[in-house]
């Protein structure tokens, strides 16, 4: 298996380009099935996931076309069948989000159950009822949900929790309903926007994404048309946090700021400066050591939890004593104890990890166990002095577009081992 390879203990310094963003492009890809005709994006992330969410869609009969600068046109006028497989579901839950789309558009459709995963149990319930409340009916029956309607029914439906795939998946397939569909409870998390922007990009008529209250005015038919996706608000942090937990400056391009308060908030109060521009964000640590920093995740415009694990790391080597709690994932500290392996002195107390900062840590191999762990470990061993080894980073390829590069061109001395 592939490994990477860190030589740590020099500050970054540099300029880095944002790729769009992972949990964005993949249900904007899914909602490519609700059109008749082709959909063009742009700003792809070149991702595995993006090629999984290609490969389940080509199982579909979606033609896909991929340019030299990874715009991807996907043609949904052919698709033949509506049965989303064990095999690629497994690798990816956020296969998922073909459900909506397929029952929506075809009147039928058949999703693997994802089932557990690393960073704990993911249910999937609240796609199904709010797709029951849709007037679709469901069964799940052989490891599959197998939803059909005829005609989906525009209603109101209230979300147990804050769940944005949940979101997403009754939005889509809301968008062909009859009538008007009123979701609360809504993620607001900025690539439900964006997957909105798209939607009505296509001809859908979505209002008050970006808000706990989402209205969805049904319509016939959703047409083709261009949609760029927006820059990925975890790649930047993850980088902003490994300029901040060097000690050194990290110019983030083609970004946006706005979508990242929480974070920013707590880089400054790590000790940063932090400068923003509409696209453009620079955290720099003018050489000092970053402060602990304390933590709750929760849905936006929260806390993330997709940056807790890098937050972690810095806080591993921060002065004073940080401490993280977990809302949303309840197998989310993983991380951790490989950290323990480069010298962290780490606590975990239930959903709560108490991490005191140390001065040093040295390298030492270690394995990633999930998607952002494995950026973790890697910015853990930005700062471990001597070589640290990253196994598994298939993970970390899942999500990060060429991190090895991009770190590199921030003045990492990294490189991978093809396995
Ligand atoms: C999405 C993101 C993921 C991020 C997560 C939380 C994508 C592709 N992935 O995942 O990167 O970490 O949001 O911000 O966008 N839940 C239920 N029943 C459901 C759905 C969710 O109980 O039907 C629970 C989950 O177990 C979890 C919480 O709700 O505890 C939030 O999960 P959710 O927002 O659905 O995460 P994903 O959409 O899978």
């Amino acid at each position: 298996m592939a490994k990477i390879v860190i030589a740590g203990g020099e500050p970054l310094n540099g300029e880095v380009q944002i790729s769009g963003a992972k949990n964005a492009v993949l249900p904007i890809l899914c909602a490519t099935l609700l059109a008749d005709n082709a959909v063009e994006i742009g700003n792809v992330p070149h991702l595995h996931d993006v090629t999984t969410t290609m490969e389940l869609l080509g199982e579909m009969g979606v033609q896909l076309i991929v340019d030299e600068k990874l715009t991807i046109t996907a043609d949904p006028s052919h698709v033949t069948n509506t049965v989303a497989p064990y095999e690629l579901v497994k690798t990816m839950r956020a296969s998922i989000l073909v459900l909506g789309p397929l029952l929506a558009r075809f009147g039928h459709a058949e999703v693997a159950l994802p089932g557990g995963c690393a960073i704990g149990s993911r249910p999937v319930d609240q796609h199904i009822r709010g797709l029951q409340a849709l007037g679709a009916t469901v069964l799940v029956e052989g490891g599959f949900i197998k939803a059909s309607a005829k005609r989906l029914k525009g209603a109101r439906y209230v979300f147990d929790m804050v769940t944005v795939t949940g979101t997403e998946n009754v939005m889509m397939a809301a968008t062909l309903a009859s009538g008007v569909t009123v979701l609360e409870n809504c993620a607001q998390e900025p690539e439900v926007v964006d997957l909105a922007h798209c939607l009505n990009a296509m001809g859908a008529r979505v209002e008050g994404a970006g808000t706990n209250k989402i209205t969805i005015y049904g319509v016939d038919r959703l047409h083709g048309g261009h949609y760029d996706v927006l820059p990925d608000r975890i790649e930047t942090g993850t980088f902003l946090v490994a300029g901040a937990i060097t000690g050194g400056r990290v110019l983030a391009k083609k970004t946006r700021a706005d979508t990242m308060d929480a974070v920013l908030a707590k880089l400054e109060e790590a000790g940063a400066h932090v400068n923003t521009t509409v696209d453009t964000i620079e955290v720099d640590m003018r050489g000092n050591r970053p402060k602990a920093v304390s933590l709750t995740t929760a849905p936006y415009p929260a806390f993330p939890t997709d940056m807790q694990a890098q937050f972690a790391a810095m806080n591993t080597i921060a002065e004073g004593v940080g401490v993280i709690t977990e809302t949303i994932f309840e197998n989310r500290f993983m991380h951790l104890n490989e950290l323990t392996r480069l010298g962290a002195d780490v606590r975990i107390e239930g959903n709560t990890a108490i991490i005191r900062g140390v001065k040093k840590m040295t390298g030492a191999p270690i394995m990633a166990t999930d998607l952002r762990a494995s950026a973790s470990l890697v910015l853990a061993g930005l700062v471990a002095e001597g070589e640290t080894t990253v196994d598994r980073v298939y993970h970390i390829d899942r999500g990060y577009e060429n991190i090895e590069e991009k770190l590199g061109g921030l003045g990492a001395r990294i490189r991978r081992l093809p396995g």
